[in-house]
């Protein structure tokens, strides 16, 4: 499969799709608490998008069973909500996609379950900047490494790892199109960014090393060192200047 170049029009409904999945992850990060289980914030994002005229992207796809992923603490990506109640001190990833008008929208934030310590705040403050960091180098004519690279180093050096099995991704009519976006590499690798290109990038940071594993409900993806990690994402579009940010308020 080719990279998919949209129209402007295209972009503009891609925004549609983009601001519904900031409102349900707003919305989420104002009514998480601790003493919360993770499947309750999934019941508000599948109310939410049904809400704002949208469907979810993420339920039934691969078989996935929910339509949010609530990762936390040492969980990186994919977890799925369920019994588990969220803590004081606890950091919960919340990645959300939905579909408007047959185009996608997909983010992820990280946010702390009340007070948390000074280590998982700037665990937090680094993945955010990393993916701002990508976002800023994300330019036509630059080669699709530039962004990897950029994020790459933003996090190594403060110190964290990029997790490498998963990466971010092309996206448009499918969540998943063409390229694969590391979040690791040179800036020279890689096909050359058009305008009309659009994007999901999503860093993901870990305190210890970049390995991981998958739990026993084959979805969860977890640090193997039992390392904190955080994951932030933007679907994005690159235009003839800066790019720019779909999945904003
Ligand atoms: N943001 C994730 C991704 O881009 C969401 C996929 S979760 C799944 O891959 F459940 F839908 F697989
Ligand atoms: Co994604």
């Amino acid at each position: 499969m080719p990279i998919i170049i949209k129209t402007k029009d295209e972009i503009a409904v891609m925004q549609q799709a983009g601001r519904i999945v900031a409102t349900v992850l707003e919305m989420l990060k104002l009514q998480l608490r601790p003493g919360m289980k993770t499947a309750e914030l999934d019941v508000i994002a599948a109310r939410e998008v049904v809400r704002l005229k949208a469907k979810p992207s993420f339920k039934g796809y691969h078989g996935y069973p929910a339509t949010l992923c609530v990762s936390v603490n040492d969980e990186i990506v994919h977890g799925i909500p369920g019994e588990r109640v969220l803590r004081e001190g606890d950091v919960a990833s919340l990645d959300f996609g939905a579909i408007f008008r047959g185009f996608q929208g997909d983010a992820a934030i990280t946010v702390g379950v009340g007070t948390i310590n000074a280590e998982a705040q700037r665990l937090l403050a680094a993945c955010e900047g990393a993916l701002q960091a990508g976002i800023t180098a994300a330019r036509p004519g630059v080669k699709l490494g530039a962004i990897s690279a950029a994020v790459q180093n933003y996090a190594e050096y403060r110190g964290y790892s990029v997790v490498r099995e998963y990466t971010g991704h092309g996206i448009g009519r499918q969540m998943h199109e063409e390229p694969q976006v590391p979040n690791y590499g040179r800036p020279e690798e890689g096909p050359e960014l058009k305008e009309g290109m659009t994007l999901a990038i999503e860093p993901m940071l870990n305190i210890g090393d970049w390995r991981t594993k998958i739990g026993r409900d084959r979805w969860t993806v977890s640090t193997l060192d039992g390392s904190l990690s955080a994951h932030f994402e933007h679907t994005i579009a690159i235009t003839d200047g800066e790019a720019k940010v779909l999945t904003a308020l």
